[in-house]
C-alpha cells in the first residue's frame, strides 16, 4: 500500500469549474498529485436541492475513496454550502470546502466592509458566505447576487462573448449601486469570467477568488496532518488523474486551454455506481 503522504489529493466538482482550484494547487502545492472528478453529467448543481447536492457529493466522496486519496477538496461553491459539514463528519480523511477560505480572503480585503457575493442560486440562498464573514466581520455588510446564467456560459466556453458580456451587466448591475469595495467570485466557475466581471465593476473593487485561499489552506492542513508529500516537484508532472460522468473529449480540451500542465485523457465513469 503507498505510503500516507505520497497518496493523492481528491478535488471535485460539478464540472470544470473545480479545475480553477486544481490550477491553484498544482501552482501552490507543487509535488502533490490531484485526482479531479468533475460531474459532468449532472452539471449544474447550483439549481439543485440540498438533498440531491449531498446524495451527489457522498457518491463522489466514495468514488474518489476507491482512489486512496489522503484528503479531499470540495471545489464547488454549492456542494460546499450544501453537503461539506454532513460529510465531513462520515470520512476519515480530512476534507475542506472554498466557502471559508473565499469568506477570509473578503475580510481580509475590504476597507469599506461592503462585500458582494455572486454564486449559484443554492451558494446565495445558503447564506453560509454571509454567516462566515459576520463571524469575522460582525458589522459587515454582505450584499449576494446568484448569476444562474454563467455556469452553461462558461461550461459552453463562452468566456468572452457579447452573450457573456451582457448577461454580466444585467447581474452585477444590483451591485455596483451598492458600493461595494469587495467582490466574491463565489461559484468556482466564475474566475473564469474574471476579465468580464472586472470590467463591469471597474478598478475600484477587488475580485476573490476563493480558489487561491483554499489552496494555501490546503497545504496547511497537509502539513499540519504530516500528510505533504516527500515526492520532488517536476516540471511537467503527470501524475495527476482526471474523471468525469461524461463528455470527456471536451472536459480534457477544456482543462487543456487552463490548467499549467496537459493532460491526456479524461476517463468517464458512471458515478451512480458509487
Ligand atoms: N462550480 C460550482 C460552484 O462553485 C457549481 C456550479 C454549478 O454546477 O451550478 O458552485
Amino acid at each position: 500500500m503507498t505510503e500516507k503522504k505520497e497518496r493523492p489529493i481528491g478535488i471535485f466538482d460539478s464540472g470544470v469549474g473545480g479545475l480553477t482550484v486544481a490550477r491553484e494547487v498544482m501552482r501552490n502545492i507543487p509535488g502533490e498529485r490531484i485526482v479531479y472528478f468533475g460531474d459532468t453529467a449532472r452539471v449544474p448543481y447550483g439549481n439543485k436541492s440540498k438533498e440531491t447536492i449531498l446524495r451527489y457529493s457522498r457518491q463522489i466522496v466514495r468514488f474518489l475513496q476507491t482512489q486512496e486519496v489522503k484528503a479531499i477538496v470540495v471545489a464547488c461553491n454549492t456542494a460546499s454550502a450544501f453537503a461539506l459539514e454532513e460529510i465531513r463528519h462520515e470520512l476519515d480523511v480530512p476534507i475542506i470546502g472554498v466557502v471559508k477560505p473565499g469568506a477570509k480572503t473578503a475580510c481580509e480585503t475590504t476597507k469599506n466592509n461592503r462585500i458582494g457575493v455572486i454564486g449559484t442560486k443554492g451558494t446565495i440562498a445558503s447564506g453560509l458566505y454571509t454567516e462566515f464573514i459576520r463571524k469575522i466581520k460582525p458589522d459587515a455588510q454582505v450584499i449576494g447576487v446568484a448569476c444562474p446564467l454563467f455556469v452553461p456560459l462558461v461550461e459552453e466556453s463562452m468566456l468572452k462573448d457579447p452573450v457573456t458580456m451582457e448577461m454580466a451587466r444585467r447581474y452585477l448591475s444590483a451591485l455596483k449601486d451598492r458600493r461595494i469595495d469587495t467582490l466574491i467570485l463565489g461559484c468556482t466557475h466564475y474566475p473564469l469570467l474574471r476579465a468580464v466581471i472586472g470590467e463591469i465593476m471597474g478598478a475600484d473593487v477587488t475580485l476573490v477568488n476563493p480558489a487561491y485561499e483554499t489552496a494555501r489552506g490546503l497545504k496547511k492542513l497537509l502539513e499540519e496532518e504530516e500528510l505533504r508529500s516527500a515526492r520532488p516537484a517536476k516540471e511537467g508532472e503527470t501524475g495527476h488523474r482526471f474523471f468525469v460522468s461524461d463528455a470527456a473529449e471536451s472536459f480534457r480540451d477544456f482543462a487543456n486551454s487552463i490548467l499549467p500542465i496537459d493532460i491526456e485523457k479524461a476517463q468517464k465513469i458512471n458515478i451512480e455506481e458509487y
